[in-house]
């Protein structure tokens, strides 16, 4: 969707849900997985909505229009996905120390990852009385801690425990179906998912274990990102190159008839934008300053390491000055960034930060204020309230009077 389209949008949603709002477009979510359609692997590909990623009703509502199912990491997200009406067969549990909470849950025939082997021994006996769809989370050697990356993270299984895995669901009588692998986030190059691809290669061998599918995860980047202080936007991952590397799947697995993806930034990043408006302007020695009523603290967190384009509505040319955007928070680090902005900046303009989509409503605080509204646009371009804002008195409505525990 291009700049002019998306200002029409934010009018009219600003219209129905004011400032700040979250606005999320079907039709830019329908293009990313069309662009996703040139990787050609000669098997079928099931994506998997990443719920964790942009938690939005309707989107999950049209996922399941189309199909696809829905990948979720919590009770919560699980509890979102059951009441929308997916079933287990659509339903994929992946994330650590699920068995704290899924033994509460008796869901027939759901697709479940298991990420270590006390998961496995806590919930083996559910996964047979249920007739659970099973596969494994492997910990690949390219899974790095993006900022000590002489360490790994937490997430799946080494080989060893791999093995111990196979041999203990066959001792339960359950069969594996699939591996499963997520190298991390913004993943540069396709051959990091060749490295992936042949370790998992090397479990299968060592296991003597012949995979239904293999789930490659998410980690697409996407345009109109950079990270704080880099000089050039992260590069968009060749998505050919990719589709060269993945056409290895059917030779390296050779009984595998599905290939799973869980794209979640690749999907809905781009699908996303957060309208704030400003309410104040400062002038200081060293640069302007525009009090906004969102910013970073409440709405986009990932502003702290990510520099996203912005559109100013209406538009303004004429003479620029550096200028800090604040959100409405007592927080010095309140800042959406620093640009370059016309002067005329003024109280009652909009700036339009992009690429909100995924990871912004996560990460949404109620520091001070109370959600904001989320504001979906179908592909017909009708505009629905997907999420109202949330007044002062429900902010505190929880509060429970401070009733001794116990206490009838
Ligand atoms: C298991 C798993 N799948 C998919 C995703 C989505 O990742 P991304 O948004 O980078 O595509 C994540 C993100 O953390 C994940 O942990």
């Amino acid at each position: 969707m291009d700049a002019a389209e998306w200002r029409d949008l934010v009018r009219r949603a600003v219209g129905l849900a004011g400032t700040p709002c979250y606005l999320v477009a079907e039709q830019a979510i329908e293009a990313s997985i069309e662009e996703l359609g040139v990787i050609r692997t000669g098997l079928p590909h099931r994506h998997w909505l990443s719920v964790k990623t942009q938690p939005v009703q309707p989107l999950l509502e049209a996922w399941r229009r189309r199909g696809f199912g829905v990948e979720v990491v919590s009770e919560y997200e699980l509890a979102a996905a059951l009441r929308l009406g997916f079933t287990g067969e659509a339903i994929l549990v992946n994330g650590v120390a699920k068995h704290a909470w899924l033994s509460r849950h008796q869901i027939p025939n759901l697709n479940v990852h298991f990420d270590s082997l006390a998961e496995i021994d806590a919930l083996k006996d559910q996964a047979r009385a249920l007739n659970w769809s099973l596969g494994l989370r492997c910990q690949v050697p390219n899974q790095r801690d993006l900022d000590e990356p002489e360490f790994q993270d937490q997430f799946g299984l080494t080989s060893t425990e791999a093995v111990r895995a196979l041999m203990t669901l066959g001792d339960a009588g359950l069969k594996l179906r699939g591996l499963h692998f997520h190298i991390g986030t913004n993943v540069q190059t396709a051959d990091q998912f060749q490295i992936a691809l042949n370790h998992l290669h090397a479990v299968c061998q060592d296991a003597e274990f012949t995979p239904e599918y293999v789930d490659i995860g998410g980690g697409l980047p996407v345009t109109g990102e950079k990270p704080v202080g880099a000089d050039r936007a992260t590069p968009p991952i060749d998505l050919e190159q990719l589709g060269e590397v993945l056409a290895t799947v059917p030779r390296l697995f050779p009984t595998v008839r599905e290939l799973w993806l869980e794209n979640g930034r690749f999907v809905s990043a781009r699908a996303g934008v957060l309208v704030v408006k400003v309410v104040d302007r400062k002038e200081r020695p060293e640069c302007s300053y525009l009090i906004c009523d969102g910013g970073r603290t409440n709405h986009a967190l990932v502003s702290g390491w990510e520099v996203h384009d912005i559109l100013l509505e209406p538009e303004h040319d004429g003479p620029t000055r550096l200028t800090t955007v604040c959100g409405p928070t007592c927080m010095a680090s309140d800042r959406l960034g620093r640009w370059q902005l016309p002067t005329t900046l003024a109280p009652g303009d909009l700036i339009i930060w992009m690429n909100a989509g995924a990871y912004h409503i996560p990460w949404e605080t109620r520091f001070s204020v109370g959600l904001a509204p989320v504001v979906w646009c179908d592909l017909t371009r009708r505009l629905v309230l997907a999420r109202k804002r949330e007044s002062p008195e429900e902010w505190s409505a929880s509060w429970t009077n401070s009733k001794p525990l116990g206490s009838p």
